[in-house]
């Protein structure tokens, strides 16, 4: 394909679902497709290429996708293409050729991502492409071009895929094995998004605390974090997902070492039953759980800590979900992506028959659990009143342009009236009042606002 840049100007309506990895593979659509003379619009009626990127974690985003194919049948009719992309697209392949007939004209993996400008040059010429095969590792590129759109934060992947067998996860099986991504690569994405006014990196993986363990001399996961530290312009780091098992004392003594490491963790548990942790294969048990966070508790004293959460996991009885509740206590989250367990094909948890959990069970179970999580969130945001912290300015706020929208270092959204020149800087912002999922504040004063 020439790499020449023409003046045309097609139009990409990228629609995402799914986690941060998706997210940036979006981003990675966009930014390639742009060098063929795609610009990105949100605009439906103005596309003339739709893709639809994917996730497979539970039942629901499945059925998000039907309802999106449907709503694509008039823009089809127009001349528009249309591509599903991502974990569905991965592992349902033809089949979605099936499902979907006459309605879709490429679907492609994570894996061919990279090769995303081949696959629309082949749908332009008229073609339907497949393309969900697994690549070698040996043969995988990360993608190097980067989107310049602003952002004061940018996710930078560190790793592909992921070699753990959670029973009850089709991420192995939609993502493939894991691949570390080189050191230099990684610390050149860092440099380039920074030169474009980022602030905060935000290192992204399926088990990021895994990295580089199996490259021979590849940096550990911490020597990575304190590379990127040193990379001038880097205000913030977060990274995620983590593995409990796999969070080892030298990142817990980062949390010491670097002042740029945000106070602030997502650290998913599943269960807070060693019965069901033995049962999902997470290979750590409740009491290393909260040895972790004690130890960084003590690293980093207002460390925040957020959690996934499955209930009605199979086998799960009232006393393993009361194990759960009262890890609640013991943590005491600043907020939980809960969810009921939704059986996925291909996972080693279909094959645990015995005791299934009822749809009512389950459905008691989670308000329970997000009633409660929601009620320490808001003793905690309220908690946070008439102190003053450091925010990290993302934009202006969703609903009142004159506000201006940002986190703080442990992650809490806060909401304040000031110029819109501050997007992108950190700035000391105090804490008038603490809701459910946000907090307001006012700019500190010795901030100059008057610009
Ligand atoms: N790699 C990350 C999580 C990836 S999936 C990790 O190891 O934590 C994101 C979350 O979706 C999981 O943490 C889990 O809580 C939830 N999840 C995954 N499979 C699920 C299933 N079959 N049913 C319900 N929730 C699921
Ligand atoms: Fe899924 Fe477990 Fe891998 Fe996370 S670590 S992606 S939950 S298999
Ligand atoms: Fe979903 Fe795939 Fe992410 S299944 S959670 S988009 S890795």
């Amino acid at each position: 394909m020439s790499e020449q840049e023409h003046g045309s100007s097609k139009k990409v309506f990228v629609k995402t679902f799914g986690c941060q990895m998706n997210v940036y593979d979006s981003d990675k659509i966009t930014a390639l497709l742009s060098k063929d003379g795609y610009t990105a619009t949100q605009d439906l009626e103005d596309a003339d290429l739709i893709v639809v990127n994917t996730c497979s974690v539970r039942e629901k985003p499945e059925q998000k996708l039907r309802s999106f194919i449907g709503e694509m049948a008039p823009h089809r009719s127009r001349g528009a293409k249309v591509g599903i992309a991502g974990c569905m697209a991965q592992h349902a392949g033809a089949d979605l050729f099936k499902q979907y007939r006459g309605q879709v004209d490429l679907v492609f993996g994570p894996d061919h991502v990279p090769n995303v400008r081949e696959i629309v040059g082949q749908v332009e010429k008229g073609q339907r492409v497949l393309a969900n095969s697994f690549l070698d590792n040996t043969q995988y590129a990360f993608v190097r071009e980067v989107v310049t759109d602003g952002k004061a934060g940018a996710f930078v992947t560190i790793q592909k895929g992921c070699d753990n067998k959670c029973t009850f996860c089709i991420v192995p099986a939609t993502r493939g094995v894991e691949l570390s991504r080189p050191n230099a690569e990684i610390l050149e994405e860092v440099r380039a998004v920074v030169a474009t006014g980022v602030r905060e990196i935000t290192l992204i993986g399926q088990n990021v605390n895994s990295y580089g363990l199996k490259v021979p001399g590849e940096l550990t996961f911490a020597q990575l974090l304190y590379k990127v530290a040193e990379v001038p312009g880097v205000e913030r780091i977060r990274y995620t997902t983590s593995h409990p098992r796999d969070m080892g004392d030298d990142v817990i003594q980062a949390y010491r070492d670097l002042p740029q490491l945000t106070s602030h963790l997502h650290l998913p548990v599943q269960s807070g039953s060693d019965r069901m942790l033995r049962r999902m294969k997470r290979f750590y048990n409740r009491e290393r759980y909260l040895e972790v966070v004690r130890q960084l508790r003590d690293a980093r004293p207002d460390i925040s800590l957020s959690t996934d959460i499955i209930v009605g996991f199979p086998g799960e009885t009232d006393a393993d979900f009361e194990d759960t509740m009262s890890l609640l206590e013991a943590v005491r989250f600043e907020g939980s992506f809960s969810f009921k367990y939704s059986p996925r094909p291909g996972t080693p948890a279909l094959r645990l028959k015995d005791a299934l959990v009822s749809k009512r069970d389950m459905s008691e179970r989670l308000t329970r659990y997000q009633k409660r999580q929601q009620e320490i969130q808001i003793e905690s945001n309220h908690a946070c009143e008439g102190q003053t912290l450091d925010v990290l300015v993302e934009g202006p706020s969703k609903w009142d342009p004159e506000v201006l929208c940002g986190r703080s270092s442990t992650f809490k959204m806060i909401n304040f009236a000031g110029p819109k020149e501050l997007v992108g800087t950190i700035v000391p912002v105090k804490v008038l009042r603490g809701f459910t999922n946000s907090l307001r504040g006012e700019l500190a004063l010795g901030v100059d606002t008057s610009s």
